[in-house]
């Protein structure tokens, strides 16, 4: 072939397959926007929340059922409880650790995988909305402590006793007996973790309790940690923990649960390896409870947990349909 006709070939065909590929890829352009446009069609909002938690699922749902986003859902979801001083787990009300004091451990994450926190946190009703706050107003992620309660009054915060009467009996009970001795308390562990998608299908999480209950002073568990309490990852899903949080903070519990689901195991798959990597480090062992909560984006949820008395209660999922689902089942071990 002389020079001139290569050139005038190799532009040709150079040009065929330009167009070939701008056709191929315009076609492709309207696929993606049919797909996005049904993917948009078909996202339900659901809230879901570990334990029954009514209040918090009612009012995650009511923010989204009024076009509110994710994140509302999830920190409005989780004030409602922290607010309810008949909750012994979370908030006003709480169990306090074994010196009477009420500490509270929080966090929360967005679409975006931004994250706020607070750790033994005091005189707050509402350490959801101060994780908000140090994730959205400071380059931090945690804040512990009293610096986490002076940035808590700075933000417009108010003082609380959380010690409840009722409370401070209980725990002048649990003195005369407990040789002030932190044992695994089951019933004390009912931590507030929820997950929400949007209907732009973005995925919050927020995770909210005042911890194992008559714990060493000091004690933090696994729900104020991102990875552990609590993981969102807008591509995948998101994952929330309750129980023993030394024994979730160990397998780095809901980060595990989503990169389960990224490798194509449903939500429910997801939460039953979880727990059952944690029992298999735990052989012989029936006294602790644990639980998983998952959400994908397909808006489908699974929940998974491990209880020694085996008096297992159903987790609420006030989603899209409003109704109850066994999202959250229970199974002996
Ligand atoms: N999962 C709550 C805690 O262990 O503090």
């Amino acid at each position: 072939m002389k020079r001139r006709n290569f050139i005038k070939n190799t532009s040709l065909s150079t040009a065929g397959i330009i167009s070939a590929s701008l056709l191929s890829s315009c076609e492709n352009e309207d696929k993606k926007t049919t797909a996005k446009q049904e993917e948009k069609e078909t996202i339900k909002p659901i809230a879901v929340c570990t334990w029954n938690f009514e209040n918090a699922n009612s009012k995650a749902w009511e923010v989204l059922a009024n076009d509110g986003n994710a994140l509302d859902a999830v920190e409005q979801g989780a004030m409602a409880e922290e607010a309810n001083i008949k909750n012994t787990t979370v908030g006003i009300g709480a169990t306090p650790d074994r010196d009477g004091n009420v500490t509270l451990d929080a966090c929360i994450m967005d679409k975006d995988s931004n994250c706020g926190a607070v750790v033994y946190l005091q005189n707050i009703v509402h350490p959801i909305a101060v994780a908000r706050k140090v994730m959205e107003e400071t380059p931090h992620i945690i804040l512990a402590g009293k610096g986490a309660e002076q940035f808590a009054y700075e933000q417009g915060f108010k003082k609380t006793n959380l010690l409840t009467e009722k409370a401070r009996k209980r725990w002048l009970e649990w003195k005369k007996t407990s040789k002030y001795e932190t044992i695994i308390n089951i019933e004390n562990h009912d931590t507030i973790g929820m997950l929400a998608m949007d209907k732009h299908g973005d995925i919050a999480g927020a995770c909210t309790t005042s911890g194992m209950g008559y714990k060493v002073g000091g004690r933090v568990g696994d729900s104020p940690i991102i990875g552990a309490g609590l993981y969102v990852d807008n591509e995948v899903g998101g994952a929330t923990a309750t129980g023993v949080g030394e024994e979730v903070i160990r397998t780095v519990g809901s980060f595990l649960i989503v990169e389960l689901m990224r490798q194509g195991k449903s939500p429910q798959e997801a939460c039953e390896e979880g727990v059952k990597r944690i029992m298999a480090k735990n052989k012989g062992r029936k006294d602790f409870q644990i639980g998983f909560l998952a959400l994908n984006k397909k808006g489908e949820t699974g929940g998974y947990c491990v209880h020694p008395g085996f008096t297992y209660r159903k987790a609420t999922n006030v989603g899209h349909t409003n109704e109850q689902v066994d999202s959250f089942y229970k199974k002996k071990v």
